[in-house]
């Protein structure tokens, strides 16, 4: 079913956790919720779940307002018909695998017979249909993660929310429950909202990718569209863009880096106050490899060597360093201390402002603070 949040603000206290955040998702679209520590994902599932009253806004699914804070709706978290998937293994280790996801249906007071056909066809869903007999406090991280999951798929579930459900396995497992639960996901058709911190994970699982920063979604839209044109600098740092240059205006296709004496031909740009060159190690290549490009000048400081490719760091000007990558097909010749010469295309280039420029300061006085101060 679709979920429609309209003007969600959360305060815990003076903090604010969520801010007047909008979110629409359509009939069966993963959205993932991405950004670092703190700022706010959890609080917005805990939201939806019905886990926190919210300070304001609205929360619909389907044609159901859970959530209303200018009429006073607030269903309780258990009639929200909503499946829930959280970091830790929220299962009973004293109970069997069967037992952990019958035990919904129990409370429901489902048929014997009907119980158990719904357990054994869920946990074939999730590939656990061999371990319906066996403790649960026999299972591996991974195997514990899927009852999760089983348990909340029994329900048939109107929505799903999963919060960080795979970041206490190791990098394997991830890897691999990351691609069942894509399908799985696909398979039934699930409307689902994903927490994650993970940048590659979020690339992997999400229809649309919503960006977070301080409580807000600051931008939102499919994985390629995120990768390719993040909107500031600070969501393409986060992304893994390996050089944030900090340059100056020029003109409407040139900047200055902050700092030396050259300029760097860019794709036309929006001006800002605080303006970065966001460029990917990997599209920094060799004088020799692409001569039109942008031509600048570096010592190479050093080479981290990774088997397939190496990273260099290169000082292009005093105090900045860019990183390159070389692989076997493109190596960059120059050993530590070596001058090299680097090209960058004027299209691998974006010029973007330091952050979304709607973003309020951090620390928003609050009414509280108000009070206070009257
Ligand atoms: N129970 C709580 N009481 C007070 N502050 C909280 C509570 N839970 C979260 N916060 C604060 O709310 C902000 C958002 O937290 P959270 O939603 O957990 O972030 P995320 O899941 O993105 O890491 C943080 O500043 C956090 O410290
Ligand atoms: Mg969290």
């Amino acid at each position: 079913m679709e979920i429609k949040v309209e003007a969600l603000t959360l305060k815990y206290g003076d903090n604010v956790a969520v801010r007047d955040l909008d979110l629409d998702i359509g009939e069966g679209e993963s959205v993932v919720l991405l950004g670092q520590s703190g700022c706010g994902k959890t609080s917005t599932m805990r939201c939806i779940a019905g886990l926190e009253t919210p300070t304001t806004g609205r929360i619909t699914v389907g044609d159901n307002v859970l959530f209303d804070a200018s009429t006073g709706v607030n269903r309780p978290s258990h009639k929200r018909n909503i499946g829930m998937v959280f970091q830790s293994y929220a299962i009973w280790p004293h109970m069997t695998v069967f037992e952990n996801v019958a035990f919904p249906l129990q409370m429901q007071r489902s048929s014997k017979a009907d119980t158990r056909k719904r357990v054994l066809e869920t946990l074939e869903l999730v590939g656990l249909e061999e371990f319906a007999d066996r403790g649960a406090s026999m299972l591996s991280g991974g195997q514990m993660q899927r009852v999760a999951l089983a348990r909340s798929v029994v329900m048939q579930p109107s929505i799903m929310l999963l919060d960080e459900p795979l970041s206490n396995l190791d990098a394997r497992l991830r890897h691999r429950l990351r691609g069942d639960l894509r399908e799985l996901q696909q398979r039934l058709g699930l409307t689902s909202v994903y927490v994650t911190h993970d940048q590659e994970e979020a690339l992997a699982l999400a229809d649309r990718i919503a960006m977070m920063q301080h409580g807000r979604i600051v931008q939102i839209g499919t994985p390629d569209e995120i990768y390719g044109r993040p909107r500031s600098a600070s969501i393409a740092d986060f992304l893994g863009v390996g050089n944030i240059l900090d340059v100056e205006a020029v003109d409407s296709t040139h900047v200055r880096l902050a700092g030396a004496d050259f300029t760097l031909r860019v794709p036309a740009y929006e001006k800002a106050t605080q303006l970065r060159a966001a460029i990917r190690g990997e599209d920094v290549l060799t004088a020799d490899d692409r001569p039109d490009g942008n031509i600048i000048t570096g010592h190479v400081l050093t080479r981290e060597f990774l088997g397939a490719s190496a990273i260099y760091r290169v000082e292009i000007a005093p105090g900045v360093q860019i990183e390159v990558y070389g692989s076997k097909h493109r190596p960059l010749r120059g050993g530590e201390g070596q001058e090299v010469r680097l090209s960058i295309d004027v299209d691998a280039i974006q010029v973007l402002p330091l952050d979304v420029d709607d973003l309020p300061p951090a620390d928003v006085p609050t009414t509280a603070h108000a009070e206070v101060a009257a």
